[in-house]
């Protein structure tokens, strides 16, 4: 059996390897031991409990308003001392958080396998999103074999020059994390999220907190959601406030007092994807909401001004608006209104992944470490499209 250590430490992370934990897990090859750094506290442990994952080792490295230095500082040495124990064949790491960095870091000290899972997103611009988009050229340089979700990822890698037998197209794991959450039964017991059930209102779910819209890009955001609330009375916004205390502060002097917008805690990902079901429209900057919200036909405004996921743009599944307050108005206002506009941006094709993602990874995985004879198809997109997706 080979032993593989995976390292993640945010809430998104976490969601997008519970299903490679699971499919490691459920192989006959391989040990996985999981090491947590909890970058993030709370909103991590609402997934491991989803997810029954233990971890074998748990950093709990979070502080109240960390920097980029006290997260990078406290992982490695943390990870130091994980590494030097378990002496694993592999380390998998995901994404690009400065979790993921530091743990590529210390697997190279250790000169061990990086395994990169979401590898080759690059928006070409160093300060956005910052600090991923670095974090994830790093991790890429040190990585011995990628995972990219998609065919441009995989051609990002290739035009930075990895050797094309070092990457394979797996689809992204979010969508088996989530199709497998959202076909759970559920039922919203808090009155408020019992309200977006009712006919009567249009949901608006909204999500916030990049690092490089911190401050007034946020401001010129909520204005925005003050703009549409007050000009659609059937819109109720549903609004869980990620934890960053520089988030809540502006959220609180520009939202407070609005009836029709619910300022809610980070819901655990069960409830969270049912939101997503109820929803009308997504406005977000997270990264995997816009690739979750397009499978099930729910339109998503991003509020940035990069994005290192071209496919659901060039798909018309989710629109790029940035953070000015007209703008981000102006796309609300038409997919509010026009319903020719809304059916299309619906109607169109989720090119992230069909749920087989971590399967992929693990027969990779065997078939690299000489286990299994047998290499998997690689995701396509294309054939997806053939068949459609589940809505
Ligand atoms: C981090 C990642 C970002 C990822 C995001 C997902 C870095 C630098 N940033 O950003 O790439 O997209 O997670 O959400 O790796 N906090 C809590 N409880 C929690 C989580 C956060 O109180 O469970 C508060 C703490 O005060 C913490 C602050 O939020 O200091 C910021 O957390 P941090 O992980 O530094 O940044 P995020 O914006 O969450
Ligand atoms: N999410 C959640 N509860 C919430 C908000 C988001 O479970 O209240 C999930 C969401 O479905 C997605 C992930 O958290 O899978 C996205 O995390 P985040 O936006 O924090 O990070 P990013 O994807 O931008 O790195």
């Amino acid at each position: 059996m080979k032993k593989i250590v995976t390292v993640f430490g945010t809430r998104p992370e976490a969601i997008k390897m519970a299903p490679v934990i699971k499919a490691l897990e459920a192989s006959p090859h391989f040990r996985c031991v999981v090491a947590v750094t909890a970058q993030h506290r709370e909103m991590l442990d609402q997934v491991l409990d989803l997810f029954g994952i233990r971890p074998a080792y748990d950093l709990d490295i979070m502080r109240q308003g960390q920097t980029l230095f006290d997260i990078t500082r406290r992982a490695l040495t943390g990870l130091e001392g994980v590494l030097r124990k378990e002496r694993p064949d592999m380390v998998l790491v995901h994404g690009d958080t400065t979790t993921t960095f530091a743990a590529a870091l210390a697997a190279f000290y250790f000169q061990t396998p990086v395994g990169h899972v979401e590898a080759g997103l690059r928006t070409r611009n160093k300060y956005s999103p910052f600090p991923e988009e670095m974090n994830r050229h790093l991790t890429g340089v040190i990585t011995d074999l990628h995972f990219a979700p998609t065919a441009g990822a995989k051609a990002n890698l290739l035009a930075e020059g990895v050797a094309p037998e070092k990457i394979v197209v797996t689809g992204n794991t979010v969508i088996d994390a989530f199709l497998s959450t959202v076909r759970k039964e559920y039922a919203f017991e808090d009155p408020i999220l019992k309200s977006v059930q009712d006919d009567r209102y249009r949901v608006i779910l909204v999500t916030t907190h990049r690092r490089e819209n911190l401050g007034e890009p946020l401001r010129q955001v909520y204005l925005a959601l003050r703009d549409f609330v007050d000009r659609y009375p059937d819109v109720q916004v549903v609004f869980p406030v990620h934890r960053n205390p520089a988030v809540r502060k502006v959220v609180r002097e520009v939202l407070g007092d609005l009836d029709r917008v619910h300022l809610v805690e980070p819901l655990p990902y069960l409830p969270f994807a049912h939101l997503i079901k109820h929803s009308y429209l997504v406005l977000t900057d997270s990264g995997g909401i816009q690739e979750e919200a397009p499978s099930l036909g729910k339109p998503v405004l991003v509020l940035r001004d990069t994005t290192e996921r071209p496919e659901a743009v060039d798909a018309g599944t989710v629109l790029l608006v940035g953070t000015d307050r007209r703008r981000v108005f102006a796309a609300a206002d038409t997919l509010l209104s026009d319903p020719e506009a809304y059916r299309r941006m619906a109607e169109a094709v989720n090119p992230y992944g069909d749920g087989q993602a971590a399967a992929r990874i693990v027969q990779t995985l065997a078939h690299r470490f000489g286990l299994s004879p047998v290499a998997p198809q690689e995701f396509n997109a294309m054939k997806q499209q053939e068949f459609g997706v589940e809505r």
